[in-house]
């Protein structure tokens, strides 16, 4: 062989190990690279996602560990990824709405724990959350009123001023209480009742019926039943009432209406008399100021017996009937013994409201005010 030959040969042997050290990484990466892009695909990662998996990092750890998570992948294609946060993806199950990895990543960066966010997220909807995020700061203990019965967003700023002044209450106290509206001080906070024809109206210190409401038809109860005064109410109150007195006759028992439907002026003059006898305050708390009572409803009766003045009806027999059975006919007491800080009013024995015998039933065997009942049942978040 020419020495001109032996050159060429031994640069070509140059340039292909040259090559070789040039193409074999390559080869090597590219290789590595496909096994891992089975082995995430494998565990589910779509194909969009893979590469930024790689670019992360975190391909080893998630194939090592068997790891596929939604909201991972969600937080890498949407380009939210925070690499602090790579465990709290994993361990949160994704939901399917927009903003879900920007709230994610916004509740841990208020300071929001992976506890409390888990709280947040099962028990609060979108729009709960973005309300909460608005308030900037971390608000402590909100897992506390998440988790209370009854927890309504709208309220939150009110449940926290509410247990600010009353360390005290506990958290269901707190929430239950807003949502009556006991934060706000009797008779300073007026909502407009607009459905005062309905069955299931509510009339008390914040509800307040308009001055010139008068039930659509009003009957008269038989004198059988009443004092000596015509005594009206809404027809079904009379029927429900009659059915309640002639089945407690049976028993030997009496009962006679002593008040029913008052007008607005009725109302109004009762109470100024009481105020006159009584000074304002004893008189708030037996009497209701005009458009406050559920008197002018047609749906209320104050009960006697047959012997004694309704102030003693607490002691007769037929009251012991009453706090028993009156639920069957769709009566509830109204302004119970042991309420009184939420009807505001003292212990009335001689009082019932007539809801009707299915929600009479779940007031009574629940040991409820009808405030209570209509704030869990009734006055519920809007969007619910
Ligand atoms: N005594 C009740 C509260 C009323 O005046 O309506
Ligand atoms: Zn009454």
């Amino acid at each position: 062989m020419s020495t001109k030959r032996r050159i060429k040969k031994k640069n070509l042997s140059i340039f292909i190990i040259i090559l070789l050290i040039i193409l074999i990484p390559f080869g090597l990466y590219y290789y590595d690279n496909t096994k891992v892009s089975r082995s995430l695909k494998k565990l589910s990662y779509n194909k969009e996602v893979i590469p930024l998996i790689i670019k992360e990092k975190i391909d080893k750890y998630l194939i090592d560990n068997k790891i596929y998570s939604k909201t991972l992948e969600m937080a890498l294609l949407d380009d939210l990824y925070e690499d602090d946060l790579l465990e709290e993806y994993i361990d949160f199950e994704y939901k399917d709405y927009d903003n879900y990895i920007k709230q994610l990543n916004t509740l841990f960066e208020i300071g929001y724990d992976k506890e409390t966010n888990e709280i947040i997220f099962d028990k609060l909807n979108e729009d709960d959350i973005n309300t909460l995020i608005k308030q900037k700061d971390i608000i402590n203990n909100i897992d506390k009123y998440i988790e209370a019965d009854y927890f309504r967003m709208d309220n939150l700023n009110r449940y926290l001023n509410y247990k600010n002044k009353n360390n005290d209450y506990d958290y269901n106290k707190v929430v239950i209480d807003v949502n009556m509206y006991l934060d706000y001080p009797y008779y300073e906070h007026d909502i407009k009742v607009t459905n005062p024809d309905d069955l299931l109206v509510i009339v008390n210190k914040y509800y307040k019926l308009s001055g010139t409401f008068e039930p659509k038809k009003l009957v008269k109860i038989d004198t059988k039943y009443r004092d000596n005064w015509e005594r009206l109410v809404v027809p079904i109150v009379k029927e429900n009432f009659e059915k309640m007195a002639d089945d407690m006759s049976k028993l030997g028992l009496s009962i006679k209406v002593t008040s029913a439907y008052r007008a607005y002026d009725v109302q109004d003059q009762l109470y100024k008399e009481n105020v006159i006898k009584l000074g304002k305050k004893q008189a708030d708390s037996v009497s209701a100021r005009a458009g406050y009572s559920e008197h002018q409803t047609g749906l209320a009766v104050d009960v006697k017996n047959a012997l004694n003045d309704y102030k003693f009806f607490k002691d007769s027999e037929e009251y012991k009937w009453m706090r028993d059975n009156a639920h069957k006919y769709g009566f509830i007491l109204r302004y119970p013994e042991d309420k009184t800080d939420i009807t505001g009013y003292n212990f009335e024995s001689w009082h019932y409201r007539y809801v009707g015998k299915e929600v009479a039933k779940i007031i009574h065997d629940n040991d409820l005010t009808f405030d209570e009942y209509y704030a869990i049942y009734i006055d519920k978040k809007k969007t619910d």
